[in-house]
């Protein structure tokens, strides 16, 4: 029989209430007369996803009491430009953190740029050094999109040692860095991680395995009611824009995982929207706050 009881991960609550959080802390932090923590991001061309992830960061980091800058460039920007940016921004002693937003001009070497960032202010933690630390379990910062997940099964408390996860997706942004998150020595964590792809055979009985399942392949509604086991714990990263003429916006952000379907034999299961989109939001702003702190690097 299916599980009509499922509760639904709301990254929207969670990041509120760690709003709330880092507020009081920033608030702290003025009133003892230290440094306000300070996020810049870059921002190239006019995408509309990025136009809107990077709106959101910025009102964020209003509404906790951080500094904010807003760099723009036109989508016909020179590497050599760009670069030159990354360079002011990794000398200027105001700025704790920043992030060039992706993807960018395929023009430009995103390696290239993403290398060019001091990695004592790389708040999205893409720079291969902590990339590096984080695979060995070094005090670094977490990339925002893994990290919310962790904090959001860690705030409900939901048990991973000894679990089965399997990860749908293997990108350098979330597939590999939760994959090995989740395998490590530690809460949440210890779990036994399966990573599927576009070239895995029989991938959804490797989902009907899966005690925690994660789905980011930005394939919308590509986990189906019948690739979940009973009871599973479903995390679905996905955010695709698909075309939706009744909608203002003209689309709806569709999730990775057909939620009508899979969530009654869930446990627990993230929203899209609502879910893990928050949650990466606020653990950018997290990390912006360790920066500011100099809480991980001095
Ligand atoms: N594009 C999609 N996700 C991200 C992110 O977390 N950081 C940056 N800089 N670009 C992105």
């Amino acid at each position: 029989m299916e599980n009509k009881t499922y509760q639904l991960l709301d990254g929207k609550a969670v990041s509120a209430q760690m709003k709330r959080e880092m507020a009081e802390e920033v608030a702290r932090l003025k009133a003892e007369g230290g440094k306000i923590p300070h996020l810049a991001a870059v921002l190239v061309g006019h995408d509309g996803g990025s136009e809107t992830y990077v709106a959101n960061k910025v009102r964020t980091c209003e509404e906790i009491g951080f500094r904010s800058s807003l760099i723009r460039f036109e989508s016909d920007v020179t590497e050599e430009r760009l670069l030159q940016e990354v360079d002011r921004l990794n000398n200027d002693s105001d700025v704790d953190g920043f992030i060039v937003q992706l993807p960018l001009p395929k023009r430009i070497a995103e390696q290239k740029v993403i290398e060019a960032i001091d990695y004592r202010k790389d708040v999205d933690g893409f720079h291969p050094i902590n990339v590096g630390r984080m695979a060995i379990g070094l005090p670094c910062f977490l990339s925002a999109t893994p990290a919310g997940i962790l904090e959001l099964i860690k705030r409900y408390g939901i048990e991973t040692q000894g679990k089965h996860c399997v990860v749908l997706g293997r990108s350098n942004i979330v597939g590999k860095p939760v994959a090995n998150l989740l395998m490590r020595k530690a809460y949440p964590g210890d779990c036994t991680v399966t990573v599927c792809h576009s070239r895995t055979r029989n991938l959804p009985d490797l989902c009907r395995e899966a005690d925690i399942l994660i789905a980011a392949l930005g394939s919308p509604e590509f986990v189906k009611g019948d690739m979940v086991k009973e009871g599973a714990v479903v995390i679905d990263v996905g955010t695709t824009r698909v075309p939706d003429a009744t909608r203002k916006s003209g689309f709806k952000l569709t999730g990775d995982v057909k939620f009508d379907e899979v969530a009654p034999r869930c446990s627990f299961i993230t929203p899209v929207p609502g879910g893990v989109g928050p949650m990466t939001i606020i653990s950018l702003m997290r990390n912006t706050l360790l920066a500011g702190t100099k809480a991980i690097y001095a």
